[in-house]
């Protein structure tokens, strides 16, 4: 081990996957510990791929992408953001989580700060701390009106060693949107002072006020530094395919194109072509997903409020809930706890950075049947602890 990079030898253990490390495989547990749904991938996207194998889509393709699903990405962001980027921004990934990683690699490296809101997905202080860049946590505040960002302290924890503000709206893990006025203030400021703005909106489609949730793509102007980040795993139920897509300014091109070349020589063509079936006709299937989404949140938002002990904003995007429970602060041994004693899955805040620490996080893209048989066991568990 010592022969290792530091940075290599000192990544922290996520503690998602410890928490589901020590589940797995438990009869009957109910996992709500990682990002996805119950749903599988459907028939007509999967048939796109097989369909695509067997013709011989077998062999190495175009680093950015294949032409084809570069143009359907333009036409659906014309038709749902309704806003015309060509599709020489766009550059398919393998995976969101790559598209973040991409994005990371192209702006900041070591002795480089990046700014993040916290609680946070937790790979993104990773993907930094691989490359030598320091994180700037700004934690959001948990108030009576839900979980709020001082944007007066994003932008003072902006020092001359920052090069990107990095923003996930909605977000996991709080299910915190910026607000139109917000992103259109952060936009105008990372203009004013040079930085990168990474903007990972894969949860886009996932606000419970709108159909779309506010973006930097509305706010963007011409030259801005706008790195979009976006996946094919919430809307159409593809988290294990490991597909995604950046949006970048035409003059990146070549730059990103190397940064695939180099990291994973793109994305299967096969994949590809089902990318491009998910984008034309998965249009009410993911509404489908939406609304089950709010389903679930509206389910165990509904359980859990009336427990004096446990707290929480009802989330206003994406599809976790993050609450606390009183009396329960070591939540690293709640994750564990909760699989021994209620056989159900949650991970624990501390794998999200500052200011999640107390809190749990559950997944509720999930069926009614099995969100109600979590919420009997979990609110079982609290009468008895
Ligand atoms: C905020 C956020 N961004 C990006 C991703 C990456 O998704 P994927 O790598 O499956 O495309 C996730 C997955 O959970 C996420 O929660």
């Amino acid at each position: 081990m010592s022969a290792l990079r530091p940075e290599a030898r000192s990544l922290p253990e996520s503690g998602i996957v410890r928490a589901l490390n020590y589940g797995i495989g438990r009869p009957g547990l109910i996992p709500l510990w990682a990002g996805e749904g119950d749903v599988q991938t459907p028939a007509f996207i999967s048939d796109a791929a097989h369909r695509s194998m067997q013709a011989g889509e077998t062999f190495y393709t175009h680093q950015r992408g294949i032409p084809e699903l570069r143009e359907t990405l333009s036409a659906y962001h014309r038709r749902h953001y309704g806003i015309g980027i060509s599709a020489e921004h766009f550059f398919i990934t393998g995976s969101g989580m790559q598209a973040v990683q991409i994005a990371m690699q192209a702006v900041a490296g070591s002795g480089d700060e990046i700014v993040i809101p916290t609680p946070a997905w937790p790979n993104y202080a990773a993907t930094a701390h691989i490359s030598g860049t320091r994180v700037i946590e700004v934690p959001l505040d948990f108030t009576d009106d839900g979980w709020t960002l001082d944007i007066d302290r994003l932008k003072a924890a902006c020092g001359l060693k920052t090069k990107a503000i990095f923003i996930n709206s909605p977000a996991n893990p709080t299910g915190w949107c910026a607000t139109r006025e917000e992103v259109a203030e952060i936009a105008a400021f990372a203009r004013k002072r040079g930085l990168w703005i990474i903007a990972d909106e894969v949860y886009g489609r996932y606000f419970y006020e709108a159909p779309l949730a506010p973006s930097f793509l509305e706010v963007a102007e011409p030259g801005d530094r706008l790195l979009f980040v976006d996946t094919f795993s919430k809307n159409w139920a593809m988290t294990g395919w490991r597909m995604g897509w950046l949006i970048a300014p035409v003059e990146l091109g070549a730059t990103i194109e190397s940064l695939i070349q180099y990291n994973s020589s793109g994305v299967a063509v096969f994949m590809q072509r089902a990318g491009v079936v998910a984008l034309e006709q998965g249009e009410a299937f993911a509404a489908e997903q939406v609304a089950r989404a709010r389903a679930g949140r509206d389910l165990v938002c509904g359980r859990l409020a009336p427990l004096n002990r446990v707290h929480f904003a009802t989330p206003r995007g994406a599809f976790y809930l993050l609450f606390s429970i009183e009396g329960e602060d070591d939540t690293d041994a709640l994750a564990l706890r909760l699989i021994d004693e209620a056989n159900i899955g949650l991970a624990p805040g501390t794998a999200f950075g500052s200011g999640g620490e107390r809190f749990m996080r559950l997944c509720f893209a999930r069926s009614r049947e099995s969100l109600d048989e979590a919420m009997d066991r979990l609110i079982g568990w609290l009468e008895n602890n």
